[in-house]
């Protein structure tokens, strides 16, 4: 796991995560420079005003009409059948121990996004507290609890867990309530709260204890992309994440980026696109509306539930109407790039065994069969003599991985 900085030169060299797109395909960006007309799925439509000024109304909910109260009934059974969908996916999804996951052909992807999470986690928490020693989280679609040890790594001072999936909830209070009791008596594990609701619907504050209660951050890894459904619920679910933030408080998280999911489906053949550890599967093709722009997403048996396009210009603008500033968004590839140069961060990656070490010794072997998946680590030993083994990720996992962006926002005063 040596020479990671060097290796990750190598990935690049390799084209392995290059294909990052940073201009949104034409198709795109046509499509989604459209106002939603009425309801805040509807196709794009062109209104006859500037870009600028369609963008602009685009965003402001008074400026659109709303036809929700005249909805068919079948359209609210639809779309009560996605948010099911979503939850009964996740409550449904099975806790595997560490021996199963490490088995696992995403073993290394999983990891290395979880340090992602770690880095992006541990650098907002030390910025809240350069201001304050007591900080109060929210975690916004918690999952299992997943991100759990990263706030106790944090010490932070409450924290407040919420999703759909009321199953993993609970499994989320359990995995808490171990953590206390494993902790020594003199550890000081903060105060949590546990809250089953629909966050793209539903006003979280009114399911508080305290329903004034301000937060320093707001975290919301891989799941802001469910609320992209309607421009209502993506509404809902920003006010529910930045609301009740505290001025100088961060709304952090991940998110696929829409600019490289239109830009793979638009170079691939049909309506989808992937390899053997991701697959990506669009209704359709060159039509891009705001919200409502529904894709499949499977992860090697982790995720196979619909999800939406979020167009991150459009996000950034919907931010604003809750004084949120955005400080970055960054693809993977940039954020890892930035983040390897710090010993810190290298050291925790090799912890968290987020790269796979190429070649594999004798005792164990690389998680994909195919050699092609490393063409890019051999290019490299070829080219520099590196020193052995490198830390990697086969070519199918960056491509996964590289789909994804990562972002935080300020709360201005
Ligand atoms: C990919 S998982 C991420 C879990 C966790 N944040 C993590 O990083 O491990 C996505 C989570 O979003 C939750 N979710 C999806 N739609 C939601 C909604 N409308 N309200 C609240 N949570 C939602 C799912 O139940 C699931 O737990």
């Amino acid at each position: 796991m040596e020479n990671l900085a060097q290796n990750k030169e190598c990935l690049q060299d390799g084209g392995i995560i290059n294909s990052v797109a940073e201009k949104p395909t034409e198709a795109f960006e046509n499509a989604t420079r459209n106002i939603p007309e009425g309801e805040g799925n509807g196709s794009a439509s062109c209104s006859g005003v500037g870009d600028a000024e369609r963008d602009e109304n685009a965003l402001q909910n008074k400026e659109l009409p709303n036809k929700r109260k005249h909805e068919p009934e079948d359209n609210q059974a639809v779309k009560r059948l996605v948010s099911e969908k979503v939850a009964i996916h996740y409550n449904t999804l099975q806790e595997c121990g560490l021996a199963a996951r490490s088995q696992s052909r995403i073993f290394y992807l999983r990891n290395f996004n979880n340090w992602l999470k770690s880095v992006l986690i541990g650098e907002i928490l030390e910025k809240v507290k350069q201001n304050r020693r007591d900080v109060a989280v929210l975690d916004l679609g918690c999952g299992k609890g997943g991100d759990l040890l990263k706030w106790r790594k944090g010490r932070i001072s409450k924290l407040v867990c919420a999703d759909i999936a009321a199953v993993s909830v609970e499994q989320c209070q359990q995995r808490y309530s171990d953590m206390k009791a494993r902790g020594r008596s003199n550890d000081c594990i903060f105060p949590a709260e546990f809250v089953s609701t629909d966050c793209t619907k539903e006003l979280l504050a009114d399911k508080l204890k305290d329903p004034e209660m301000y937060f320093d951050i707001c975290s919301c890894q891989f799941v802001y992309h469910y609320s992209f459904e309607t421009q209502e619920q993506a509404d809902m679910m920003l006010r529910n994440a930045c609301e009740r933030l505290r001025p100088g408080g961060y709304f952090i998280g991940t998110t696929p980026n829409a600019f490289e999911l239109v830009k793979r489906l638009e170079a691939s053949e049909t309506n989808s696109f992937g390899n053997e550890v991701y697959r990506v599967t669009f209704q359709k093709k060159g039509e891009y509306p705001l919200f409502g722009c529904q894709y499949d997403f499977n992860l090697e048996g982790v995720v196979n539930v619909p999800e939406f396009l979020v167009y991150f210009p459009l996000f950034e603008e919907m931010a604003k109407k809750y004084n949120m500033k955005l400080v970055f968004k960054k693809t993977f590839r940039e954020f890892f790039e930035e983040k390897i140069q710090i010993e810190e961060h290298k050291m925790l990656m090799r912890r968290m065994q987020a790269l796979e070490p190429y070649p594999a010794d004798d005792r164990s072997k690389l998680v994909a069969d195919n050699l092609e998946e490393y063409e890019h680590v051999q290019q490299y030993i070829k080219g520099c003599q590196a020193k052995l083994p490198l830390g990697t990720l086969s070519k199918s996992e960056w491509d996964a991985t590289s789909i994804y962006l990562v972002f935080a926002f300020e709360k201005m005063s």
